[in-house]
């Protein structure tokens, strides 16, 4: 298997946690035994864009989900959580997208081994013990870093593996046919393929991307509102339904398009009559966001700050009064950050209806920020909230357990 190098320092900022993991595994695990990660995400810009074939900019951040497992020669999977103090069972042979209700927490593992199934991957079964750092529902991506991860915990270790990208797909799949929302590639792509130091810049057209460095002045503070998240599959599939019906009116007078993608701010202006105000709002945020994600990399190039901030907050106004995916909480925490001299620039992150801010700050400020939105977002949202300082690191892949018992 064309493994990732270990990150040694993905072993060295976890190891009470590893600690943890391999003794619930239990001393017969011996010397099968295999460690897989993988990473949460925070988009830096370009949101909603990737379900319209555009640009993103997501990290994986050093948030994560952490599994030690030992392969067995049964085709099923048990799966011990230990946040959830709960162990889930599958069988191979039941796996099948057809369901009514919610899905439970094991559905996203069993999703992706059928998604691998249906790639014709090779998988095999595990008995393991998952552990994760990224917080469930506030928008950093839990249930993709659980499916990275467990495409590496089911991959046959003999067999060559495909891209992250590749990987990615089979995993978007799986949350697509599987647990049944919509999303796009950006949160299973920045968990497969992140690297330490770099947003990603992904097409999401042609599914490649290139690293884009964080200046090395600046960092990445998550803040999370902590208020209940109002998204639900329907609030994010109606988001895409209305691009694609923004995009199929505008090709049947312009044979190029095929998504939002394809529209430029001339072409928007000059069929916007033909779109109903909704669709024509929903229309606008994608074209221009699309052209901020090209404008944030060539800012952070730069190191032009005004410009960062700028952008940042033309996404998030956008994201509030043309998308709609913002919420009161979001907006405070962003107003919060504003009077913080050092943030450089803030906006709410992922889907939205809640979830988290993300902001780029001076390095050195990061505890003005946090005292800030500590001291007036409770006042302000009777909520507590939560502060995360990230850094970008490397995406989902093994670890090497010698490694970690070497450290232990
Ligand atoms: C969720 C989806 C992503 C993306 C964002 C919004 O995180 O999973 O594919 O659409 O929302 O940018």
């Amino acid at each position: 298997m064309t493994d990732p190098t270990t990150d040694r320092s993905a072993i060295d900022r976890n190891l009470p946690r590893m600690a943890t993991l391999l003794e619930r595994l239990g001393p017969s695990a011996g010397a099968s035994v295999r460690v897989v990660r993988a990473p949460g995400r925070v988009n830096l810009i370009g949101e909603y864009t990737d379900v319209n074939q555009g640009w993103v900019l997501p990290a994986a951040i050093d948030l994560e989900v952490w599994i030690a497992l030992e392969a067995w020669d049964l085709p099923e999977v048990e799966l011990t959580s230990i946040e959830l103090g709960e162990t889930r069972r599958f069988r191979f042979e039941d796996l099948s997208p057809e369901h009514e209700g919610a899905r439970p927490w094991i559905d996203y593992v069993a999703g992706t081994a059928w998604a691998m199934r249906e790639a014709g991957l090779p998988i095999r079964g595990f008995r393991g013990v998952l552990s994760s750092t990224v917080p469930v529902g506030s928008g950093l991506s839990s249930s993709a870093a659980v499916e990275m991860a467990t495409t590496w915990a089911l991959a046959d270790p003999a067999a060559v593996r495909p891209q992250p990208g590749a990987m990615a797909l089979i995993a978007q799949r799986a949350e697509n046919r599987y647990v049944g929302v919509q999303c796009g590639i950006m949160d299973q792509y920045a968990s497969a393929a992140g690297q330490r130091g770099m947003a990603l810049l992904i097409d999401t057209r042609s599914n490649e991307f290139s690293p884009v460095s964080v200046p090395a002045d600046l960092s990445i503070v998550v803040c999370d509102t902590r208020a209940p998240r109002r998204l639900d599959g329907s609030a994010y599939n109606t988001r895409r339904t209305e691009c694609e019906t923004g995009a199929r009116i505008i090709a049947e007078h312009e044979p190029t398009v095929r998504t939002l993608r394809d529209v430029d701010k001339d072409m928007l202006a000059r069929y916007r009559h033909l779109l109903t105000e909704t669709v024509g709002r929903r229309c606008e945020h994608i074209v221009n966001e699309d052209d901020r994600v090209l404008e944030t990399v060539a800012a952070l190039s730069a190191g032009d700050h005004g410009e960062l901030g700028r952008l940042f907050a033309a996404s998030h106004n956008s994201l509030r009064d043309l998308f709609e995916v913002s919420s009161k909480e979001l907006d405070v925490m962003v107003e919060i950050a504003g009077t913080v001299p050092g943030v450089v620039a803030s906006r709410m992150t992922g889907a939205g209806f809640g979830g988290c801010t993300v902001s780029l700050v001076l390095r050195g400020s990061e505890d003005e920020l946090r005292n800030a939105v500590m001291r007036d977002y409770p006042a302000r949202t009777g909520l507590t909230p939560a502060v995360h300082m990230v850094d970008a690191v490397d995406g989902a892949g093994p670890v090497d357990p010698r490694e970690v018992l070497a450290r232990l």
